[in-house]
């Protein structure tokens, strides 16, 4: 590892290196809202989020009570509560058309310029009425799309995962992929700070939203870049994990 590449990120993502346009100077059209995906595939619908039933909406304590859980129940997620955990960590509430060649999204979490460049995969292992494997949510269209029911995925996720085997024992994994071109459209190379503060946002709205469903989420970035881009059949340059968080009904004793 170079020892100075984290002050030179820093240093030439400042606006100061900012001297040339972007392509949304230049008149290219913007990159679509979905990251391109298998239309062949089968949508599967997802239940209508505001129909969930929380048993906590009480800002204060969820964000109170919020740890990083790492040992979960046995007890499976529901479809209604992955639809209501989608819904808050990217849920689209507006599309806007700024120009016929320019949409912008707005959603349950902010994003710089309303880029939204995160893509969410999903390591499904528990959740009723969903067969286990890898998914990725349409956020467009708040439905999912199966990409492999490989029995051994959720094994292989964790080892990529420098072998935390609570990965493989959560319910479900969400895996926030960066399509980071969707920034650096509008914000060139300081896209990549963009993009991370974005997960961010993202990431503490499922832990906030798992508290109010009895459930617990523990971030987790320490992962083989390589080895889950490779997984996930990702070209690490232009579309990479950023970051990843398990999810789990809390085990009873712990409520
Ligand atoms: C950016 C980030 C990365 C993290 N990565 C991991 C991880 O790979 N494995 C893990 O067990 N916990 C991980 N955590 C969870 C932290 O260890 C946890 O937030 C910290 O110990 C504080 O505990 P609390 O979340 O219960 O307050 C991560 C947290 C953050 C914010």
């Amino acid at each position: 590892m170079e020892k100075n590449i984290g002050k030179k990120f820093i240093e030439f993502t400042k606006y100061d290196y900012s001297t040339y346009d972007s392509d949304q100077e230049v008149g290219i059209a913007s990159p679509s809202i979905d990251m391109p995906y298998d239309v062949s595939k089968t949508m599967i619908d997802l239940p209508d989020p505001a129909l969930i039933n929380l048993n906590n909406t009480n800002i204060k304590e969820l964000i109170e009570e919020r740890r990083s859980v790492r040992h979960y129940s046995k007890n499976s997620l529901n479809l209604q509560e992955l639809s209501y955990l989608l819904w808050c960590t990217q849920g689209v509430k507006e599309i806007i058309n700024r120009t016929p060649t320019y949409k912008i999204t707005l959603r349950t979490v902010p994003s710089a310029g309303a880029r939204h460049p995160l893509e969410t995969v999903l390591l499904i292992n528990n959740v009723k009425e969903l067969e286990s494997g890898l998914y990725r949510y349409i956020a467009s269209k708040h439905k999912l799309i199966q990409l492999t029911d490989n029995s051994n995925i959720s094994v292989i996720i964790a080892n990529a995962c420098l072998k935390q085997s609570f990965v493989a024992k959560s319910s479900v994994a969400f895996i926030w992929v960066a399509d980071i071109y969707k920034t650096i459209w509008r914000y060139k190379e300081r896209s990549y700070r963009y993009a991370l503060l974005d997960a961010g946002h993202v990431c503490q709205n499922l832990y906030l939203a798992a508290e109010s469903i009895d459930s617990g989420v523990c971030a987790v970035a320490a992962y083989d870049d390589n080895e889950i881009n490779r997984i996930l059949g990702l070209d690490g340059e232009n579309q990479f994990v950023v970051y990843i968080a398990t999810i789990g009904k809390k085990i009873k004793s712990n409520l």
